[in-house]
């Protein structure tokens, strides 16, 4: 996964899941290509070289890569034979909602795992939307609770995105967990200003850990996405999709037109969520740090909700474990917990 506009036409990238390395490419046409990041000859990543109209060319020797893996050109003596084939890994890529999306698994499956419908940022009548990217150090189930789990009002005192909340609901079904926190949303003293309180019930939100992603909902009006993308153990590149039906100009009750909402957008995702969601890093890099020394230590946890995310966490792990080895039927240590 990747930010849209940060691939533009003839650029590469790499981007990692879990440890495998993917070399992202868009051609001049503008359409983004995904391949194994190796180059078939001696392996150098092909993140290091640069496209040439809608191919891959490796920084060494020039091997040129099509979109399929395929090596299309050897710019150099053949030594008398005829042209090799060679081909790597492709996978499929689609863009939606602002981020490039590859599927890393088999690619016959990639139909069977939709990517999340979100209609209220598509189609002419859309919602402001300007997707987030960072890379924190921790864990993604470090993450995914950090971002479910309300008790932590005390880190974000400064900002107050919310207070005082009380978990009324927490219902496992299937892969999600829902949670439903009485709260009070956006009282911070600036984004407070721009949240309609006459139109929006901000004293309740509703959240999902929808795995392997999370999103919230308030009132149907405030309502975010993250989508997590794990490069290892220990480090996970999170997407934050933040997305408002309205919001107002502060000191009066009039709504900020659509028009001017992606230009708010930009301004708020600087000014206020990136601030507030550096708090969270800090917090998820030390607990991972923490988690490295003491993670035989038993767990001090009283948030049921919390609970329930990492029993679902831990479920998929233990299924994903149990399809590499189906005999042997490998069971999840402690040490291994905190793995996708
Ligand atoms: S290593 Fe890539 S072309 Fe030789
Ligand atoms: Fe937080």
């Amino acid at each position: 996964m990747e930010v849209d506009e940060r691939i533009q036409p003839g650029q590469v990238t790499e981007v990692v899941f879990w440890k495998r390395s993917i070399a992202l490419f868009r051609g001049w046409d503008g359409r983004v290509r995904a391949i194994e990041n190796r180059c078939a000859h001696r392996q150098l990543k092909l993140s290091l070289g640069g496209v040439d109209d809608c191919q891959l060319v490796c920084l060494y020797h020039g091997w040129t890569y099509d979109g399929d893996g395929r090596v299309v050109r050897i710019p150099h003596d053949l030594f008398g034979r005829r042209m090799p084939e060679f081909r790597i890994a492709s996978f499929p890529v689609r863009v939606r909602y602002g981020l490039v999306w590859l599927f890393p698994g088999d690619s016959a499956l990639a139909a069977e795992r939709p990517i999340p419908e979100i209609p209220e940022i598509e189609g002419p009548d859309r919602w402001a939307c300007r997707p987030l990217s960072f890379t924190w150090r921790a864990h993604h189930s470090m993450i995914i609770d950090n971002v479910s789990d309300f008790t932590h009002a005390h880190l974000h005192r400064k900002y107050r995105p919310f207070d005082d909340a009380r978990l009324v609901r927490c219902e496992t079904a299937g892969d999600s967990v829902h949670v439903a926190y009485d709260t009070r949303v956006g009282r911070g003293r600036i984004s407070g200003l721009f949240v309609d309180r006459d139109r929006i019930n901000t004293n309740h939100m509703r959240l999902c850990y929808q795995y392997p992603y999370q999103w919230s909902n308030t009132d149907d009006k405030i309502k975010h996405w993250l989508f997590v993308l794990p490069i290892d153990e220990r480090t996970t590149r999170t997407f934050f999709l933040f997305y408002f039906e309205s919001l107002k100009i502060p000191w009066t009750a009039v709504r900020i037109p659509r028009a001017a909402m992606d230009f708010v957008l930009r301004l708020a995702n600087r000014l206020l969520i990136a601030p507030l969601l550096d708090q969270d890093r800090g917090a998820v890099e030390a607990e991972q740090e923490g988690y490295e020394v003491h993670w035989d230590e038993p767990i001090a946890e009283i948030n049921p909700a919390v609970r329930a995310f990492q029993e679902v966490t831990i479920r998929k792990w233990q299924a994903h474990l149990d399809r590499l080895v189906p005999q042997a039927g490998a069971r999840t240590t402690p040490a291994m917990q905190r793995t996708p």
